[in-house]
């Protein structure tokens, strides 16, 4: 139940029995069931370092600070994982009367299965063609113990992978196809995938919210889901019990903050939930809204109002090299206000009817209106215009396709990324280098060049060992102008965004090289040992 941080603090907690039947029994005057899921066969970092027998090596194993998948899981040739595992079953059924138990079943790497002889013997003796079978093997065994008990087991959409358990309901979570497959078979499904049910990931413009875990699903999008596939018919639809919300807690530490991911948006995925797909109204839902909140405000509730922030969407045009500005809202109608020298809007300033044209570093600021009064706060975006904007970049090394930046312009467009990997102005480099050279068309007289990194750990992004610079007068020829060493430590859980700066006596150059070296694979201590590591960079600034 604890855990050491590496800060030297023990990070922690339990809910004992009694708790636990506090918790049921307040929920049940509610009429809401609580859905225990104990995680298995992997997710168990917390149960191997207190039973680190019941894992394939035999550990030892430290509870990790660090979320992220892990290879060490229960074996799955050992009996005493079962025992374990059945015991700790028997308690939860004592505890949750609900019919349904959730055993997890995501995320099983099957590495350690695949070196464990144990594991292998088990594969042979049970006539299992891979450890993909040896996992549907293990939920199949899990799934009769509580069947004898007269309960049903409900797992993530990986238990379809070698076999689905005869009776067992999926939860679909990676996408809509696992929750359409299972249908399809005649199993029962709740729809939740990440691309609309993940309250953890980001509600509006991240560079104005709480640090999340990434995406993006705004409150309309919410409302945009519908739980029944197309691809389904009539009989196969009826497997469709609903849909769920998830609030996973890695960036959350607050009730609060958990709160303010949850609401609105589960208010909205109710809706989604009750309503047949004719009868839903985005419109209308926002103005029922508009009564909810006052009763949020009465019951103290920490809702989010993401909905009435103006979404800032900047693009760059390399025809005139201007960066287009688009004031985005998700409300019918919105009165959007903007600013661009630097003051908040009023009611006065400027009304946003179409994009604005920025040709110089300039700050937008907005907000929407009503009754001549700003919603909420103002959204807040750089443009930095600067020597390099819009000049032709050459790289040695491709970037990813996923992390483009908008492309060949996208580290030379004046937008820089929010401390948030997917937000489009970051470009991604997946185990290579950031090697790029920039012609400025014409000699320049310049004193600073910069370019910032993001990190990211448990999502596999690294900061650069270094950046180096380079100027030539050729485009051949290239002399060193600086060298900056990396000084955030790869073990930093936080993401952070660091500037390689150098400030400079003035040269006259035309071209510029900027190289980043890629640590190349995750650290030995990281999830993703021996995989390749990205590095993300945004705008380079040359002045
Ligand atoms: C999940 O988010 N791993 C179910
Ligand atoms: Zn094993």
């Amino acid at each position: 139940a604890w855990r050491n941080e590496p800060d030297g603090k023990v990070y922690g907690g339990y809910y004992s029995q009694d708790d636990i039947k506090e918790i049921v029994a307040y929920a049940k005057k509610l009429h809401i069931t609580v859905v225990p899921e104990i995680e298995l066969p992997g997710h168990c970092m917390a149960s191997l370092a207190a039973y680190p027998e019941l894992s394939c090596t035999g550990g030892p194993f430290e509870v990790p600070s660090i979320w992220g998948v892990k290879k060490d899981v229960y074996c799955a040739g050992n009996e005493e994982v079962f025992e374990f595992l059945q015991n700790v079953l028997t308690e939860v059924m004592e505890l949750f009367p609900g019919k349904y138990i959730h055993i997890g079943g995501d995320e099983v790497p099957k590495d350690r299965w695949k070196d464990c002889s144990k594991c292998q013997r088990r594969i042979r003796n049970e006539k299992l063609a891979d450890e993909h079978e040896l996992q549907s093997y293990f939920i199949k065994r899990i799934e009769k113990f509580l069947n004898e008990h007269d309960r049903q087991l409900i797992g993530w959409d990986e238990i379809l992978e070698g076999g689905l358990a005869p009776g067992a309901t999926v939860m679909s979570w990676r996408g809509m196809d696992g929750g359409i497959e299972a249908a399809q078979m005649n199993h029962d499904v709740v729809m939740t995938p990440t691309s609309h049910c993940y309250f953890d990931y980001y509600q509006a413009e991240p560079s104005s919210e709480p640090q999340a875990i990434g995406g993006y699903t705004t409150l309309e999008k919410v409302y945009g889901f519908e739980p029944i596939p197309s691809e389904l018919n009539e009989r196969e639809a009826e497997h469709i019990l609903g849909a769920q919300g998830n609030v996973w807690t890695e960036y959350i530490s607050s009730p609060e903050h958990a709160e303010y991911m949850a609401v609105p948006r589960m208010i909205a995925l109710a809706e989604v939930c009750w309503s047949p797909p004719d009868k839903k109204n985005w419109n209308s839902f926002i103005r029922r809204m508009e009564n909810q909140w006052p009763r949020l405000d009465a019951i103290g509730v920490n809702y989010s109002a993401a909905v009435y922030r103006v979404e800032i969407k900047p693009s760059y045009n390399d025809t005139n090299n201007s960066v287009q500005v688009r004031l985005k809202s998700e409300l019918e109608d919105p009165d959007i206000r903007y600013t661009l020298d630097g003051t908040d809007p009023t009611s006065e300033s400027n009304k946003f009817d179409k994009p604005i044209e920025i040709k110089s570093t300039t700050t937008v600021k907005a907000g929407i209106f009503k009754d001549g009064e700003l919603k909420r706060l103002p959204s807040e975006k750089n443009i930095r215009f600067h020597k390099a904007v819009g000049k032709e970049v050459t790289y040695t090394y491709p970037f990813s396709e996923k992390y483009t930046a908008g492309g060949d312009f996208g580290l030379v467009d004046g937008l820089t990324g929010a401390i948030y990997h997917n937000d489009g102005c970051w470009q991604g480099f997946y185990g290579s280098d950031l090697e790029m050279m920039i012609d400025m068309e014409s000699t320049q007289v310049i004193s600073t060049i910069s370019i910032s990194f993001l990190q990211k750990m448990p999502t596999w992004i690294f900061m650069p060992e270094e950046v180096t610079f380079y100027s030539s007068d050729d485009g051949d020829n290239f002399e060193e102008i600086a060298t900056i060493r990396n000084n955030i430590s790869p073990e930093k859980k936080e993401a952070v965004i660091k500037e390689f700066k150098k400030t400079f006596p003035e040269i006259n150059t035309r071209y510029i090289k900027v190289r980043a070296s890629n640590m190349g694979t995750c650290p030995d201590w990281h999830s993703g040992a021996g995989n390749p590591a990205w590095i993300f960079a945004d705008e380079i600034v040359i002045n």
